[in-house]
């Protein structure tokens, strides 16, 4: 068992465990929805071949096989994940798929031990809001880049410009306030906790980061093939499903009422090829001093 910060014990809980589930069961969703947003990351910013490539809070592992390909047979890519669940299907994946020059590891990237100096490239696709300390985590992740070595991350923007997360939460919030108690673990700072482009920029720099730049990314996202599968998506990840996970069988009874709210609300998003939502996005890249 990987060593974990005292304050992102809660939310190793969350997403060894509910969380897990949820992306499990929502995984062809997820993974055309962030997908092309994380191709987008690779266009702007591919690793070279060659290179050792970090995968920061890698869930599944599809984005480390993709950039161990990259990289190529001379290079390798080292997934980490503080959820075991994840890592273990990760290593199981890949494992089938053949893919020799990829690793996966358990690992809080806040304090992980990573060999100093060592890595070409850390790249993220929202693996890196959850840090109870960012900062922590971004110099933890500086440190084991060579100089010059390169950070590529793809993370939210604001919840005004992912229409659909603003949305249901606003159906949400007229209903129920975030609980005081809830018997169930927390995900960290949360998916849009690195949406304020200056404050990352800040972050970037006090952890030692130097040539920070953030690439607006606009692309479309599918919720889900139709308005069902959309409202069930929505209702159990972000903002609004993590609201009603921690109110758990204590608000039953007005679920159907917010579920047929939030259909309304993303009503307009469907079309003939499912359900597809404007979704925005960062693109961050920053490297580490050559000196
Ligand atoms: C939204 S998921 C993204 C997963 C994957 N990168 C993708 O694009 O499908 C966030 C991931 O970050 C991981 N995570 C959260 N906190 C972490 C931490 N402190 N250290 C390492 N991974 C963490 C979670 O377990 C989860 O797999």
């Amino acid at each position: 068992m990987a060593s974990v910060a005292p304050a992102n014990v809660e939310a190793t809980e969350a997403w060894s465990g509910p969380l897990f589930e949820r992306f499990v069961q929502f995984r062809p969703v997820v993974a055309d929805g962030l997908g092309a947003h994380g191709e987008a990351a690779i266009r702007a910013h591919p690793p070279e071949p060659g290179d050792r490539v970090l995968d920061l809070g890698c869930g599944f592992g599809d984005t480390t096989q993709r950039r161990a390909a990259l990289v190529g047979s001379g290079g390798e890519a080292v997934g980490l994940d503080v959820s075991a669940p994840f890592v273990e299907l990760a290593r199981r994946e890949a494992a089938e798929a053949g893919v020799t020059n990829v690793s996966f590891q358990v690992e809080d990237v806040q304090i992980a031990e990573l060999p100093p100096a060592h890595f070409d490239y850390a790249f993220s696709r929202m693996g890196i809001m959850f840090f109870a300390n960012s900062v922590q985590a971004l110099r933890n992740v500086r440190a084991a880049l060579r100089p010059g070595g390169r950070l590529c991350a793809v993370v939210w923007r604001r919840k005004l410009d992912n229409d659909w997360v603003h949305r249901a939460e606003l159906v949400v919030d007229q209903y129920l306030e975030h609980p005081d108690e809830t018997e169930e673990p927390t995900c960290g700072p949360g998916p849009f906790s690195m949406a304020n482009a200056d404050t990352v920029t800040e972050q970037l720099k006090i952890a030692g980061f130097e040539s920070i730049s953030l690439q607006r990314s606009d692309l479309p996202m599918k919720l889900g093939d139709d308005l069902d599968q959309a409202v069930e998506f929505t209702l159990a990840i972000g903002p609004a499903g993590e609201v009603l996970r921690l109110w758990g069988d204590r608000v039953d009874e007005i679920r159907p009422k917010i579920a047929r709210e939030v259909r309304e609300a993303l009503a307009e998003f469907d079309g003939p090829d499912g359900v597809v939502a404007p979704a925005s996005t960062w693109i961050l890249s920053a490297t580490a001093p050559t000196h």
